[in-house]
Formats: C-alpha cells, sequence, structure tokens
C-alpha cells in the first residue's frame, strides 16, 4: 500500500475512535451528583492550589449565597410584589419559585429525576451549575487516559472557551424579567473579566487574556439583549437603553478593528428591525473575540480610542440622559478592565485609583450629570498623554 494512503486510512480511523470514545462513558441522563461529590480533600477540597477549588467555592464564592439571599427581607419584599404565593411550610416563598430558584439555588428548579438526593437546592450556585451535570463523567475524568476533549465529550463544559464560559454566565447575568427589577430586584449587568476576578476565580487564565474576557462577555450580553428585545420589541425603555449603550460601545470598539465582526450603529430604520441583526453580529463577535489573541498593544490603544468619547456626552448632542448614563455605565466597565490589561500582572488586583471618581457618577441614575461625566472622561483622555483636539 502506498505510505501516504496508508497514513490517510489510519488518520480516518484515529479520527472515527476519537469520535466514538465520548459515547462510551456517557450515561444515558445527566445526573446532578452535588458538590459533596467533588469535595473529598484527595479531590478537589484539599490544600494546594490544584486541589483546592472546593475551599475556594465554599468559603469565598459569592454564589455560596444565593440561597441565602432568597430568604432574606429584600426576597420577601420582591416575592410580595410579584405575588408569589407563600409555602405552605412556612419557609421564605422565593425558595419556592422556579422564578427566583432558576438563577439562586439551580438544583430546585431542576426535576428531582435528574439529580441525585445530595444535589440540595440549599447549595446555591454550586460546581455543577457551570461546569455541567457530573453523573456523566465524575469516575472518569480522573482516569489518566482521559483527555480534556474526552471530559468535554463526556458532558464536562468546556469552560475554558471564552465563548462557552461567557454563555455560561450570562445566563444568569444579564436578562431578568422587567417584573422582577420593578419589584425590586438589583438591576444585572453583565462583565466577564471583572466579574471573573470577583467571583474570587479558582483557576488560573493565560496572562494577557483580559481584553479576550471583556470583549467576549460584553458581545455576548449584547446578544442576550437583542435576542431578549427580538422576541418583545415593545419591551420597557430601560432594557432598549441598555441595547443602545452596547450596540453604542462595540461600535466604537470594532470600527477600527479589522480583524473583529463589526457592530454597525442602528441607522435610523426601526429599532424593531435591527435586533435580529444585532443578534447575528455580537454572536459572530463573541466568537471571533473568544479566539482572539490581542497584542499587548490593544489595550492602550484602545484606551485611547474610548477617552476620546467625551464629546458625545455633551449636552449638544441631543442624546436622551437614561441612554447616556447607560453608555457611561459600559464605558466605565471597559476603561477598567483595559486600563487592568495594561497594568503588570501584579498590580491588576489593587483597585485603579484613577477610575473610581468616574466610578461614582454612576451611582444612580437620577444623579448622573453627563457635563460631569464628561469633564471627567476629558481628563483621563489628558492623563493618558492625549493632547487635547
Ligand atoms: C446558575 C446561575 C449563575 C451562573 C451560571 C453564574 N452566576 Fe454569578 N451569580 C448568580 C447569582 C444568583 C448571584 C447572586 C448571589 C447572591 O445572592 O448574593 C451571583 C453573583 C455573582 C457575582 C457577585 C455579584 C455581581 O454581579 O458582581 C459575581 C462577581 C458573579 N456572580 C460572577 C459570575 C461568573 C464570572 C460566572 C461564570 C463563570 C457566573 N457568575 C455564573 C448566579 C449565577
Ligand atoms: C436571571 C437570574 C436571576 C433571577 C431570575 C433572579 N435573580 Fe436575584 N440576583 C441575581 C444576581 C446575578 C444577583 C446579584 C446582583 C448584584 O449583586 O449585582 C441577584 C441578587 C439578588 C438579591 C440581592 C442579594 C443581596 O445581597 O441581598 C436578592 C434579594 C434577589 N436577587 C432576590 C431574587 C428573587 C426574590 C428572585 C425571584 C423573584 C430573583 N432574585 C430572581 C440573579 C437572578
Ligand atoms: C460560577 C461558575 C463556577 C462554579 C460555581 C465553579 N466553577 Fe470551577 N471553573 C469555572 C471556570 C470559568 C473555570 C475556568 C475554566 C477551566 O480552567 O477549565 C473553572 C475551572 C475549574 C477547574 C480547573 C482549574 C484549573 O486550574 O485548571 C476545576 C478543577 C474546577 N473549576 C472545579 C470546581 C469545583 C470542584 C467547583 C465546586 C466546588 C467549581 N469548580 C465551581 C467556573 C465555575
Amino acid at each position: 500500500m502506498p505510505r501516504l494512503l496508508f497514513l490517510a486510512i489510519l488518520a480516518v480511523q484515529i479520527g472515527r475512535a476519537r469520535a466514538a470514545e465520548p459515547s462510551q462513558v456517557r450515561l444515558p441522563t445527566a445526573q446532578y451528583v452535588g458538590a459533596s461529590g467533588c469535595q473529598s480533600s484527595s479531590c478537589h477540597g484539599g490544600a494546594g492550589e490544584k486541589r483546592s477549588q472546593y475551599i475556594t467555592w465554599a468559603r469565598h464564592d459569592i454564589h455560596t449565597r444565593g440561597y441565602a439571599s432568597l430568604t432574606n427581607a429584600r426576597a420577601d419584599r420582591i416575592a410580595e410584589a410579584l405575588g408569589i404565593p407563600a409555602r405552605p411550610d412556612g419557609l421564605p416563598a422565593a425558595t419556592a419559585s422556579t422564578r427566583c430558584t432558576v438563577c439562586h439555588s439551580p438544583f430546585h428548579a431542576i426535576p428531582q429525576a435528574q439529580r441525585l438526593p445530595a444535589a440540595d437546592p440549599t447549595e446555591s450556585i454550586s460546581c455543577e451549575s457551570c461546569h455541567g451535570p457530573a453523573g456523566g463523567w465524575l469516575r472518569g475524568h480522573t482516569r489518566p487516559d482521559w483527555t480534556y476533549a474526552t471530559r468535554v465529550g463526556a458532558g464536562m463544559r468546556d469552560l475554558k472557551s471564552f465563548y462557552v464560559r461567557a454563555n455560561t454566565c450570562v445566563a444568569c447575568h444579564q436578562n431578568v424579567d422587567s417584573d422582577i427589577i420593578a419589584a425590586g430586584h438589583p438591576e444585572l449587568l453583565f462583565e466577564l473579566d471583572g466579574q471573573s476576578t470577583a467571583q474570587p476565580k479558582h483557576w488560573r487564565d493565560p496572562e494577557e487574556s483580559g481584553p479576550r474576557a471583556w470583549l467576549t462577555g460584553q458581545a455576548v450580553a449584547l446578544r442576550e439583549l437583542s435576542w431578549r428585545l427580538a422576541m418583545n420589541p415593545s419591551a420597557d425603555a430601560k432594557t432598549l437603553a441598555h441595547w443602545n449603550a452596547l450596540v453604542w460601545l462595540l461600535s466604537h470598539v470594532t470600527a477600527a478593528e479589522g480583524h473583529l465582526v463589526t457592530i454597525a450603529e442602528p441607522g435610523r430604520a426601526p429599532h424593531d428591525q435591527q435586533f435580529a441583526r444585532v443578534q447575528q453580529q455580537a454572536d459572530a463577535l463573541a466568537r471571533r473575540a473568544a479566539h482572539t489573541e490581542f497584542p499587548r498593544d490593544f489595550a492602550p490603544r484602545m484606551l485611547v480610542r474610548l477617552a476620546a468619547l467625551d464629546g458625545e456626552f455633551a449636552p449638544a448632542t441631543g442624546t436622551p440622559r437614561e441612554i447616556l448614563f447607560r453608555r457611561a455605565q459600559r464605558l466605565v466597565l471597559a476603561i477598567e478592565r483595559l486600563t487592568m490589561a495594561n497594568l503588570p500582572p501584579a498590580q491588576r488586583n489593587l483597585p485603579a485609583s484613577g477610575l473610581s471618581t468616574m466610578r461614582e457618577d454612576l451611582r444612580s441614575e437620577a444623579a448622573f450629570d453627563p457635563a460631569h461625566f464628561a469633564s471627567l472622561l476629558g481628563k483621563f483622555r489628558l492623563s493618558l498623554g492625549e493632547a487635547a483636539p
């Protein structure tokens, strides 16, 4: 047999074997086992960086508070305003409503047949809420012959991909029904890079991946808002303002970056014709950004571009204040993350002092003063060493 042909056949056979491998190890139903299944000290509950994920989560991760938040006074007020019925056993109403538990205590929203008794709703947002149900891979994933691809094939979520990761977090961190917000729930604003740091991380990302995480996250946030508006084009003004702000930011970010998918600012066409189009563009941008190695000069270059947007907050532009407020929110998040990326790694955990005044301007929409914000942005631009026009 000619050597090349032999190699080609061999390659096809290896490819087949690889593709078949995961189906041999997957269980028929993806069952949730609960965090106790990951806790042992020889697994993820031990000392040392490689084995301490459980401890980081249990002691420091904000996600362990999800269930408890449904039992506080604010949750009671929200539940009452929404007419969520009281529980016969006297426990707080919100803990039994899937309107709340899908995000705060996900095991409650999963049918009992799909989870072991140890997977208890009071566990809040735990390992499998992000990594996927472990039934199909818990036993196998420590086998030395299992590669990362085998694990993913067996149902473990590929969170090393920033696209898959952003999709996982955004599912609970951007869209929440307007009536829940109106009932007093905090507003949600998704930003992958900073929120991963705040979680805090129980893993290590490549050193220069900050801009990649930030941009992938903003693009999936825009996709989710577009999807929601496409389903319901007459949505409330607040959701529209959030959407407008992200379109504005990402159109400025992508305008001069030829390697990225461009987000086009909506022209004069009615909004409802734009949502589905922007949804597609934003998803394409997220996929592209997630697999882009941004060069070191991306952050400083983008900072200069974004800091030059101060003119857009001047009174003469006639843009409604509600929209300017949302734009300023997204802009400051961007400036924060790009400023961090611009620092040496050892300094990235310190608060970025120069930005705190800008953040203060965004404490409430009612108190937001666009002219004041524009002047802060102008000062920031000068601090970057750019001459005023
Ligand atoms: C199953 C839903 C769910 C998923 C998935 C999820 N979160 Fe959360 N997250 C929550 C809830 C609910 C809270 C609020 C917890 C509380 O009650 O205080 C929260 C709070 C947070 C907070 C603190 C509040 C804030 O918004 O700053 C951060 C940071 C955070 N999550 C980051 C992340 C990141 C990063 C990911 C993805 C790797 C992620 N979350 C995935 C539900 C989720
Ligand atoms: C789409 C996911 C999602 C849904 C649905 C949701 N929440 Fe939340 N909730 C969050 C996130 C994320 C936070 C953290 C926000 C932050 O801190 O910026 C949060 C925060 C809260 C807080 C403030 C936590 C604190 O520190 O006191 C309360 C209370 C709360 N939620 C109650 C509810 C109730 C009650 C419901 C159901 C009516 C509900 N949530 C539905 C995601 C959700
Ligand atoms: C809010 C989402 C979220 C929760 C909850 C969560 N993880 Fe993770 N985890 C991630 C992300 C994102 C990564 C980074 C992707 C990667 O490295 O595979 C990660 C990475 C890991 C890694 C790989 C670490 C490394 O350095 O390579 C392990 C192991 C892990 N998680 C275990 C756990 C365990 C055990 C729990 C529960 C005690 C848990 N995770 C809870 C999101 C989460």
